[in-house]
C-alpha cells in the first residue's frame, strides 16, 4: 500500500506549550533513504528537557516547529533506489536516533556516538511523533523482526541503549559481592537494574528512588537486593548500613543532579565510579576532595550508545537476557503525547510511556 500524501505529527510550536497535531506532507525516500510507518515512539525526559526549551541557549532544537522522540520502531513502506533489495517492505525496523551527517574519526573508532556531525534525532533533526518517518540512510535500520510486541520495543533506542553502555562501561571495575546503586528508577533506572542484573550477577543491587510506587514497580522487574526511598530514609546512613562500611562500587546516576553527584561520590568505595548519566542538570560538586583522591575514585559521563551497541541491545533483547516489555507502563495516542511529557515532567510516570499509532 502506497503511503499518503500527507500524515499526522506532534509539533513543539512554543516551548512548554502543549503539542500541535497537524497534518504534514509525507516525504518520498529517495536514494538510500527509507520511509517507514512508525508503531512505536518512545517518550524520554529528554524529550521534557527539548520541550521545556532548557537546552535552546545551546541552539537544541535548531529550530521549532520540532518534532520530539528519539526511541522509534516501524516498518518499512517504501525505499530509494540506492537501498539494498534485502530491505524490504513490512520489515520491522528499530530506528538507531544518534546519526551522523558526516564520517569522522569518532565515527570510523566505532563511537559513532561521538561524531562531531551530530544528526541526533529529536535533538538536532526531527524525531519520530509522526505517523510516517523518514530515516536518512538505510545503515540506522537495525533490524527487530522476532520480537514479538515492535511498539514496545521502541525504548531500546534510548533508555535500553544509554544505560547498556553505562552499565558495559562500570562492568571492569565490578568484582563479586561488591554493591552497585542504581539511582533514579524510571524509564532509564528500569533498564539500568536489568542490565546489572544480566551483565554482572555477582554483585549486589541496590535501586534507589524517590516514590515507593517507582520502587514497586522496578522491584517487579528484577529482585532487587535492597532498595531505598530516599524521601523516607537517609540515603547515605542506609548506604553505609548495607554496604557494612564498604560503599559502593559503582553508581550508575540516571538523575543527574547537584544533590546526587555531591552525595554519591562521596558514598563511593576505593577505586568506585560515579556513571553519570541522567540530565536534570545542575553543577556538580565534590567536598571534601580528599577522599576522592585517596581512595581513587571517579566519575564519567556516559551519552547514548553507538550503532554496534544499538545491534547488541536489540539481540540482547531477542535472546530475552532483558524483559523490553515490562519497561513500557503506557501506550498512549499521538494526541495524549503532552500528557506524557507533563508525567514526566511532574514525576508521575513509571517505567517507559511508548505513543502507539
Ligand atoms: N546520558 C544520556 O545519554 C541520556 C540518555 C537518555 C536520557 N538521559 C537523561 O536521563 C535522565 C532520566 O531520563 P528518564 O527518561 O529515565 O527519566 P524518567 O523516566 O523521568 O526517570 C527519572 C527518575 O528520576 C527520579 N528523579 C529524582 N529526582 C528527580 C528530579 N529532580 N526530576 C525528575 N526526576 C527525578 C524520578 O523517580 P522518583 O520520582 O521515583 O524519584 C524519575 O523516575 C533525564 O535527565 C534524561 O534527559 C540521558
Ligand atoms: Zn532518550
Amino acid at each position: 500500500m502506497s503511503p499518503p500524501k500527507k500524515h499526522r505529527a506532534a509539533l513543539i510550536k512554543e516551548f512548554g506549550k502543549p503539542l500541535a497535531i497537524e497534518e504534514i506532507p509525507t516525504p518520498e525516500p529517495r536514494d538510500r533513504q527509507v520511509l517507514i510507518k512508525v508503531l512505536g515512539a518512545g517518550i524520554c525526559h529528554t524529550d521534557v528537557h527539548v520541550w521545556r526549551g532548557d537546552w535552546s541557549a545551546a541552539g537544541i532544537p535548531p529550530k521549532l516547529p520540532f518534532i520530539l522522540s528519539h526511541e522509534v520502531v516501524g516498518t518499512v513502506v517504501a525505499k530509494g533506489d540506492r537501498v539494498p533489495e534485502d530491505i524490504k517492505e513490512g520489515r520491522g525496523v528499530l530506528v538507531y536516533a544518534w546519526q551522523w551527517a558526516r564520517d569522522d574519526p569518532y565515527v570510523a573508532k566505532g563511537l559513532t556516538q561521538l561524531s562531531s556531525y551530530p544528526a541526533h534525532l529529536a535533538i538536532v533533526v526531527d524525531g519520530g511523533l509522526q505517523e510516517y518517518f523518514l530515516v536518512s540512510d538505510y545503515r540506522f535500520l537495525v533490524d527487530v523482526e522476532g520480537l514479538e510486541d515492535l511498539p514496545a520495543a521502541a525504548p531500546l533506542a534510548c533508555a535500553g541503549l544509554t544505560t547498556y553502555r553505562a552499565v558495559k562501561r562500570v562492568l571492569p571495575h565490578l568484582e563479586p559481592d561488591d554493591y552497585v546503586a542504581v539511582v533514579g528508577l524510571g524509564g532509564l533506572g528500569c533498564y539500568a537494574i536489568q542490565w546489572v542484573k544480566a551483565l554482572a550477577p555477582y554483585v549486589n543491587l541496590i535501586g534507589v528512588a524517590g516514590r515507593d510506587e517507582s520502587i514497586e514497580f522496578a522491584s517487579k522487574i528484577v529482585r532487587l537486593d535492597a532498595a531505598i526511598n530516599t524521601s523516607r530514609v537517609d540515603p547515605v546512613k542506609t548506604i553505609m548500613e548495607i554496604t557494612r562500611g564498604r560503599g559502593l562500587k559503582a553508581v550508575v546516576d540516571t538523575v543527574g543532579t547537584e544533590a546526587t553527584i555531591a552525595m554519591y561520590t562521596s558514598l563511593l568505595a576505593k577505586m568506585g565510579i560515579h556513571m553519570l548519566v541522567g540530565m536534570i542538570g545542575g553543577e556538580a560538586k565534590i567536598s571534601p576532595l580528599l577522599p576522592f583522591i585517596v581512595n581513587e575514585r571517579t566519575i564519567t559521563g556516559s551519552i547514548v550508545g553507538s550503532l554496534s551497541e544499538q545491534i547488541e541491545v536489540v539481540n540482547a533483547a531477542k535472546r530475552n537476557m532483558i524483559n523490553y516489555r515490562a519497561v513500557v507502563t503506557r501506550r498512549l495516542k499521538l494526541e495524549e503525547a503532552t500528557e506524557g511529557l507533563e508525567a514526566l515532567e511532574k514525576r508521575r510516570a513509571l517505567g517507559r510511556q511508548v505513543v502507539v499509532f
